[in-house]
This record gives C-alpha cells, structure tokens and sequence, in this order.
C-alpha cells in the first residue's frame, strides 16, 4: 500500500494500472475511518482490481461555525486500518494540493443542495460536490462507493455524474450500525456517555416509522408527527429536521406512494448527527 500526497502521484499509479487492464473503485473519505468506511472499502475490493481511499478533511464543506478544525483525524489509525483491508493507494493530500491559491470553481447542483440538510448547512453541498468532482477527476475510477448514510449526498453526486456526463459509475450501500442501531460517523466521538444514549433516539424513530409503514400507515405527515413525538421525549435531542421526501428530487410528499427518503437530522448537545431510512418499491431499507 502506498500513501501519495500529489495529484501526479496518484495519477501516474492509477495510469499504469489501467495499462494493465484493471478496473479502478474510489472511496472518498475524511478519515478517522470505522466499519461504516470499512464496508464501502470491501465492496470495492469484491468488485475492481485495485482500491483508493482518500483521507481529505474537506474544508470547503464545512460552514465558519461548524468543526473542521476539531474533526477528528488520525492518520496512523487510519493507514493501519486500510492495510489490514488491503487497499492499494492512499490519497492523502495537504489543503494546498486541493486548493492552492487563487483557486476559484465550484460545483453546485441547484435544489437539490438547498434541501434538508442544505437548509441548515449553506455551501456544503457545493463544498461536497466540488471536492468530490476534484477527486473524480485525479483518480478516474471505474467506480464509487458512497454510504447511503449521508443519503442526500448520494443523491446529490448521483445526479452531478448525470449531469456532467462523468464516466464513474456511483455505487451507493447500506448504513452500518453499532449492535444498539446508532448510525456510525466519526461524529459519534463527540458525543458524551449520556448523549450517546440519547443518540439513540434518531434510530428509535426510524424503528417507529418502518414499523408505522408496515402496518399500513401511508400518511407522511402522521408517520413525521410520530417520529417528532419520540425524539422531543429525550431531554438532550433537539430536532434540527424530520423529513419525508421523494428520493429523486427531495421534495415532501404527502403519501408514501412512490420512492422515499425519510431522512432526520438531530442535535444531541453540540453535535448533529443524522439518519434515514428508504422506502424503495415498498420495501424498507434502513
Ligand atoms: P465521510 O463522512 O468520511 O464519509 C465517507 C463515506 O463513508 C461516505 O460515502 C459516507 O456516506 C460513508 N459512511 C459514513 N458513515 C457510514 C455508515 N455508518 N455506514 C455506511 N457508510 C457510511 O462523506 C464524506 O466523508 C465527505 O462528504 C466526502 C464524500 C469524503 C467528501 O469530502
């Protein structure tokens, strides 16, 4: 495994790989990985040749009051990790690399970046889609793997990669959960025992709300209500949003009658964490 800190680096790598014939797959990450980024790591290894992670603390997606400079970030850890997984290379560039003076272009993908999370965090799609192109562009995959934990970023790249006509293919999979349903994000570090008990408040909805839909309940506003309900019962949980939205273009819908995202985002103390689950050909995925 090596660790390449240029563009030319990881160029030159991926070029003689392709000369070789093998099929590329890409995972951007931040870093300070768990079984979440683990998982996305193994399905590239099932379906392509050779493997890059990137670890880049983005901080064109982060608002002025929000925590790049505290998110967490441990290299060692990380690099251990993705040897035992067998990764191939490593991109790990400085801020310079990515954005190096004067830099100006960004990539926005209208609406849809204004939605849901986009209402409380301005500009992060923007810095999401950006970084995102930029890595496409020096990596030049075959495929990306990306959580459906951070569904409307799925969305969101799904949709830039139409747009533009990028060539990757974008592979969204499943959410890994602790044993006790907490969505796991480097986030949860944050939080404090009790809060990581409170944490639990977001999956707890969700249960409620597959549970609501299963037994019929196609009312978008009750199921919202419901779920609302629980999570204003825990005294450190404050909702930032509870949505439900079709999965193509984020707008609320008012019955569940096609594709769904039922998507929620909840301060537990200082930190937002959030979660969803999809309701796709009428069947639940969480
Ligand atoms: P990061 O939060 O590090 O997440 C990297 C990838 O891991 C994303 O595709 C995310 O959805 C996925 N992931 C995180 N937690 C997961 C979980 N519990 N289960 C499954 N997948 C999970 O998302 C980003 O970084 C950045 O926005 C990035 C795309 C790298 C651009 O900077």
């Amino acid at each position: 495994m090596e660790i390449a800190k240029t563009i030319e680096e990881v160029r030159q790598k991926v070029a003689d790989w392709k000369k070789s014939g093998f099929k590329i797959g890409f995972v951007p990450t931040m870093g300070y990985l768990h079984e979440g980024h683990l998982s996305l790591v193994r399905e590239s290894k099932k379906r392509t040749d050779r493997t890059v992670v990137s670890i880049f603390v983005n901080p064109t997606q982060f608002g002025p009051n929000e925590d790049y400079q505290i998110y967490p970030r441990d290299l060692e850890r990380d690099q251990k990790l993705l040897l035992e997984e067998g990764v191939d290379l490593i991109f790990y560039p400085p801020v310079e690399v990515m954005y190096p003076e004067g830099y100006k272009t960004y990539v926005e993908v209208k609406e849809l970046q204004d939605q849901l999370c986009g209402r409380s965090r301005p500009g992060h799609f923007r810095g999401v889609c950006t970084v995102v192109l930029k890595l496409f562009n020096i990596v030049q995959p075959d495929e990306a793997y990306f959580g459906w934990k951070d569904a409307q970023q799925v969305i969101i790249i799904q949709k830039m990669v139409e747009d533009l006509n990028l060539s990757v293919k974008v592979i969204p999979r499943p959410i890994i959960r602790d044993p006790d349903g907490l969505a796991l994000s480097s986030r949860n570090t944050y939080l404090r025992p009790e809060e990581r008990k409170a944490a639990l408040a977001l999956n707890r909805s969700l249960d409620l709300a597959a549970e609501l839909i299963r037994k019929g309940e196609l009312n978008a506003e009750i199921i919202r209500r419901r779920m609302l309900e629980l999570i204003e019962q825990e005294p450190l949980a404050r909702v930032d949003y509870v949505e439900i939205v079709d999965l193509k273009n984020l707008e609320k819908v008012e019955k569940l009658d096609r594709d769904v995202l039922i998507a929620l985002a909840v301060y537990v103390g200082r930190t937002r964490l959030i979660d969803n689950l999809r309701f796709i050909s009428g069947e639940v995925e969480k």
